[in-house]
């Protein structure tokens, strides 16, 4: 069944493409180039209203429904995949998760600075014993009169250099497994928070990864997030929404990669004609289209399922296992389709290829999106 946007959904991402396109394309190389994060975008997403699409009005946000956002991260991830993912964790993972389960002060105290791109947000699931496996984490946070003191080593945290709340994810019990963890909101600069160096990666260099030591780190009993025990059901459910995002993220440089191969494929004469003439090269793109199609119906048919209030997990993950691999098909074709030249730095395509290899890794790799398909066939 083919998904038609509303013209409102519509609206969106022409105005999207259309800023995107002006003002975060152009920054893309750069901030590859210097493993810069997209700071100086920040304000920018902000006026857009893009930061506050995931936050009701009333919380100072410019809410729209979930696909509405998702074609926003396309569009934005389509110009420079490291800023669709700083909006993706910092709109997706976090900001939903203090609207869904924070309490009226919390989202009081976070989400107006969050909608105005004041406060930008981190999400500390990971460890370096719990990666797919993130039930196994040992990061605990202690109860001593009236306060949580956390103690643990947090890694590849997605925006750590810059953000200024941080969900954290800590066992507060002795409960094994995935029981006995809960949430809490941490802010930058509380003591005995050490941000750590930024990773050198492969791709998405203008994202920032860090790890973040907690070291007696002592917060009030009112930033647990949620119940006490909850933690691990937060942050799944978190992640149910964000893998639409990296879907939508994996879709957007797929797209880029795509428009730049067709255009390019126009323009290059060889062997007396363009090599667009050639069939080799009309497959390529031929099976570039048919991927993206595809890609797009399962991330949009994701994004409605949660607008429609519906079960999305099952959609979103299987979203996030086709559009992962997609982005690398698409994005290697392209290079394919440049040639020589494809594999510099001389057009963007050589960047694209790199970025779009991660969405097949972060919010759960590809074997983790089959095995939450699966156990929702097999139960
Ligand atoms: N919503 C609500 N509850 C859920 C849930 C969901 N989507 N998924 C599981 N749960 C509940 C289960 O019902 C179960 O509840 P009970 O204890 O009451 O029975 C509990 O959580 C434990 O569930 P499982 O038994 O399924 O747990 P598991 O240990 O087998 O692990 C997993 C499940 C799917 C493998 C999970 O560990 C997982 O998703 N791993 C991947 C981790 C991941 O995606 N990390 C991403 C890091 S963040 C990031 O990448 C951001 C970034 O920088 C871009």
């Amino acid at each position: 069944m083919p998904f038609h946007l509303t013209d409102e959904q519509e609206l969106v991402r022409t105005s999207v493409r259309e800023f995107a396109d002006a003002e975060i394309a152009p920054l893309a190389a750069t901030l590859d180039r210097e493993h810069r994060p997209p700071l100086e975008s920040i304000p920018k997403l902000a006026d857009m209203g893009i930061l506050g699409m995931t936050i009701p009005e009333q919380y100072g946000g410019s809410v729209s429904d979930y696909l509405s956002f998702i074609v926003a991260l396309e569009e934005i991830s389509r110009a420079c995949a490291s800023t669709g993912v700083m909006v993706e964790v910092h709109a997706s993972l976090v900001s939903t998760s203090i609207l869904h389960f924070g309490t009226e002060e919390q989202r009081q105290k976070y989400l107006p600075d969050m909608a105005a791109g004041k406060k930008i947000g981190a999400f500390c699931l990971t460890e370096p014993g719990a990666g797919s496996d993130a039930g196994a984490l040992a990061s605990t946070a202690t109860k001593e009169d009236g306060h949580y003191v956390i103690n643990g080593q947090k890694i590849f945290i997605t925006n750590g250099s810059f953000a200024e709340v941080f969900i954290v994810m800590a066992r507060t019990s002795d409960q094994p497994g995935t029981r006995g963890i809960s949430a809490f909101l941490v802010d930058r600069g509380t003591p005995g928070m050490q941000i750590g160096e930024p990773e050198v990666k492969m791709g998405i260099r203008g994202s920032s990864t860090t790890p973040i030591l907690f070291d007696q780190v002592r917060i009030p009993e009112s930033a647990l997030l949620g119940e006490e025990g909850h933690g691990f059901k937060i942050a799944m459910k978190g992640l149910d929404g964000g893998r639409t995002g990296i879907a939508a993220q994996a879709l957007g440089i797929a797209q880029g990669a795509f428009d730049q191969a067709r255009v390019y494929a126009m323009e290059r004469v060889q062997f007396g004609q363009p090599i667009a003439k050639l069939q080799a090269i009309q497959w390529m793109i031929a099976d570039m289209s048919v991927d993206l199609e595809a890609g797009r119906a399962l991330v949009y048919q994701a994004a409605d399922l949660e607008d429609r209030g519906q079960p999305f997990a099952d959609a979103a993950a299987k979203a996030k296992l086709f559009c992962g691999p997609m982005a690398t098909r698409v994005t290697h074709a392209a290079m394919q389709v440049f040639g020589g030249i494809g594999y510099t730095d001389a057009y963007p395509v050589e960047r694209m290829y790199r970025d779009a290899r991660i969405t097949e890794i972060y919010e759960g790799t590809n074997e983790i999106q089959r095995l939450v398909i699966a156990r929702s066939l097999l139960r």
